[in-house]
């Protein structure tokens, strides 16, 4: 049997400002949608969903589900997906189980989408022997991508093929992404609001607000600028406090763009009175999550000061290293 790993993923410093050219710093997560994958004898492609209870029977020919099943087809495109793109590189549609466990939250702004897709493609390659470069893992699972979310930045899927921290911008349409090499493992709590947002009506929202303010976004795109100066230097140096510091910065940034929520602010301001260094929303708010930045000592009372809140899912993470990974057991 293949197990294959691959992480979420939080964005530390520049969402939405990262859309008008700012750049911004993201962090592969140690939660991860985990796949085990079998080889079956009876031809066929079975997934099944422990997150949702899910189970799908394709045939591997016509990827048409055995018995009609809308539901299963819709749910598990991507893996179609994701299986189709292996086996036009093989030649080959061997019958496999395809197993999912996901400890990421869904459509929360933490990659679990981007996850899904590269522990399966990187899962199937395995036992289909083919051997694929980081590189060519993500612009698969970028490829998953695209039927999950359209038009996918494509950090999701590089910060979970790579791990660590990652730095992204866009210029002139294009995204550029480069690990930062930093070896430091940050202590998180997030937390969520256990409610999902469009992240396009978001970032429709802010370019609303960026038409109606011109000069006034302007000035804070320029005050993010200086955040995200000092955001690397303190990730180079370790400075956490500082770190911390810079979130609450950069999560007004966020709510005087209109971005935040009521849900959000009470998780940022329980989880500064609970002990964190700092805290902010991360990805395109509205809803979702938010990520508390602390010392070890105090992550059991920011997570039990947030549970108390009885909103949606509250965890500790981490920083992964290492991305991706699959193992023959
Ligand atoms: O919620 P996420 O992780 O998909 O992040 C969205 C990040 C935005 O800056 C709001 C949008 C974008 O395309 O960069």
């Amino acid at each position: 049997m293949i197990i294959s790993r691959a992480p979420g993923k939080t964005i530390l410093f520049g969402e939405h400002f990262v859309v008008y050219g700012a750049p911004a710093i993201a962090m592969a997560l140690d939660k991860y949608v985990v796949v085990r994958i079998s080889e079956l004898n009876n031809n066929l492609l079975e997934i099944y969903s422990h997150n949702i209870g899910l189970k799908g029977v394709f045939d591997p020919h016509s990827l048409k589900p055995k018995t009609p099943d809308l539901e299963a087809l819709q749910v598990f495109s991507p893996i179609i997906k994701a299986y189709e793109l292996i086996s036009s590189k093989t030649g080959n549609r061997p019958g496999v189980r395809i197993e999912i466990i996901s400890e990421i939250p869904m459509a929360s702004g933490l990659g679990s989408s981007a996850a899904l897709a590269v522990a399966v493609l990187n899962g199937l390659a395995r036992i289909s022997r083919l051997k694929l470069s980081r590189e060519e893992l993500s612009q698969l699972a970028f490829q998953v991508e695209k039927i999950v979310h359209g038009t996918p930045s494509g950090i999701d899927n590089t910060v979970s093929t790579i791990g660590g921290f990652v730095f992204f911008q866009r210029r002139d349409d294009k995204l550029i992404v480069k690990p930062i090499n930093v070896a430091l493992k940050l202590n998180l709590v997030i937390g969520c609001t256990g409610k999902t947002r469009s992240t396009k009506d978001i970032v429709e929202r802010v370019r609303r607000f960026k038409n109606t303010y011109a000069s006034i976004f302007n000035n804070l795109l320029n005050a993010y600028n200086l955040i995200a100066e000092h955001a690397f230097q303190y990730l180079r140096e370790g400075d956490i406090r500082r770190l911390g510091e810079l979130m609450k910065v950069n999560h007004g940034l966020l709510w005087s763009i209109g971005v935040s929520s009521r849900n959000l602010d009470k998780l940022v301001n329980t989880a500064l009175e609970a002990g964190a260094y700092g805290a902010k929303l991360t990805g395109a708010g509205g809803e979702g999550c938010i990520i508390a930045l602390s010392d070890p000592d105090m992550l059991d009372n920011i997570l039990k000061a947030l549970g108390s809140l009885r909103m949606g899912p509250v965890f500790k993470a981490s920083t992964s290293t290492s991305g991706a990974s699959v193992e023959e057991v």
